[in-house]
């Protein structure tokens, strides 16, 4: 917009210094609001039970989940609960052992602040495919349509189509190794409900989510099963969302190709958790909401309608639309740029 000058408003050094000053300032202050108890309260049950476990306990489904993400499951890995996490064992395959570590004296974030790819299929729902004419403004966001795939890190340190440039050419060579990885959310309120809908899981009433990057999951019982069976045998089929064959339900005994094969992180997708295990992991990430010991004043403010009726386990699935077939290929300008994929994304 400025050609080659760099400093298109004419201000003195001191002048300058002032601006900086007050830019840095503003930087601080949304940072010092962000870890307020205000965004950052740390008022889950799950944080009045670390403070005092006799006082505040958890019921025992709770407790059981909590162990089985620390244990069996092995959540903990990558979603930090403030403990050592689980050892592999000797064959190197999940499930894993038992966690004995003692826990740390920090609030944990559940997050490890890393990437991974989890295989999640192509979501056609998204917006973004839909996108491939120019808006008023004259902006096209996505000019590949169904031709767009979401690499994540990988486009990232591509600086590829729609993301900002890398800050580091020196991280560029890390791109094949990094396609397809997102980062890895907080498993802190991913239940937080308006009070009407007391829950995110089906029958309800129920408010509904969506999980995950591109919003596949609808439910936090379909994120368990997911983690707990992408790799299971006879689960995947070679096929886009919205194609499952005839005699399976898309996420309950069916899962669809990964939008993105390369990199899949592999300590996920067969933890061997029987059906109870599974909802009791759910239980426990329910108790990760916060406003528990101090509710929030304006959590009364919803005025939409609560959803009723199907199982956490197909929830969402009457929204399904297909994916078109057949699918276009990976645009060149997302696949086909150096350093390339190390295999080709379909
Ligand atoms: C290999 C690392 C890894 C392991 C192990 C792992 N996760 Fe995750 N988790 C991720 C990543 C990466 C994301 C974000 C993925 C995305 O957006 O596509 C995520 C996201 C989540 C979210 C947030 C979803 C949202 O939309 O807010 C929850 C909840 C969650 N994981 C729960 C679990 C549970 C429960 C387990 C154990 C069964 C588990 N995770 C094991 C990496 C991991």
């Amino acid at each position: 917009m400025f050609g080659t000058n760099t400093m298109p408003i004419k201000l003195t050094s001191a002048e300058r210094s002032i601006a900086s000053d007050v830019y840095a300032h503003w930087a601080q202050s949304l940072d010092q609001y962000e870890t307020s108890p205000d965004v950052s309260a740390f008022s889950s049950k799950f944080d009045a039970f670390l403070h005092d476990p006799t006082a505040n306990p958890l019921s025992a489904d709770e407790m059981a989940g909590y162990n089985l993400f620390r244990g069996k499951a092995n959540c903990n890995s990558c979603h930090l609960d403030g403990r050592s996490t689980a050892p592999t064992p000797a064959n190197g395959t999940a499930p894993n052992g038992e966690d004995t570590g003692a826990a740390a004296d920090t609030k944990p974030v559940f997050t490890c602040f890393g990437s991974a790819n989890l295989g999640l299929p192509l979501n056609p729902r998204d917006a973004i495919y839909y996108q491939n004419t120019p808006d008023f403004f004259g902006f096209t966001a996505n000019p590949f349509g169904f031709g767009f795939r979401d690499l994540g890190l990988g486009t990232f340190l591509r600086s590829g189509p729609g993301s900002w440039a890398s800050p580091n050419d020196d991280w560029t060579q890390f791109a094949p190794t990094s396609d397809g990885q997102m980062q890895t959310s907080s498993a802190r309120n991913v239940a937080m409900v308006p009070p009407q809908c007391p829950t995110t899981e089906a029958p309800g009433p129920y408010f509904q989510k969506e999980f995950f990057h591109n919003g596949y999951i609808k439910s936090l019982k379909q994120l368990v099963h997911f983690y707990n069976t992408r790799d299971v045998k006879g689960f995947h089929f070679n096929v886009t969302s919205g194609h499952c064959p005839k005699g399976t339900v898309e996420k309950v005994n069916c899962w669809p190709n990964p939008e993105v094969p390369n990199n899949m992180d592999m300590t996920v997708g067969m933890l061997g958790l029987t059906d109870t295990e599974e909802n009791q992991i759910v239980a426990f990430l329910q108790t990760l909401s916060d406003g528990f010991t101090r509710p929030y004043p304006d959590i009364n403010t919803y005025t939409g309608v609560c959803m009723t009726g199907g199982t956490a386990a197909t929830q969402g699935n009457n929204t399904l639309i297909p994916t078109p077939t057949p699918l276009p290929p990976c645009a060149s300008a997302i696949c086909g740029v150096a350093p390339l994929p190390t295999m080709p994304i379909p």
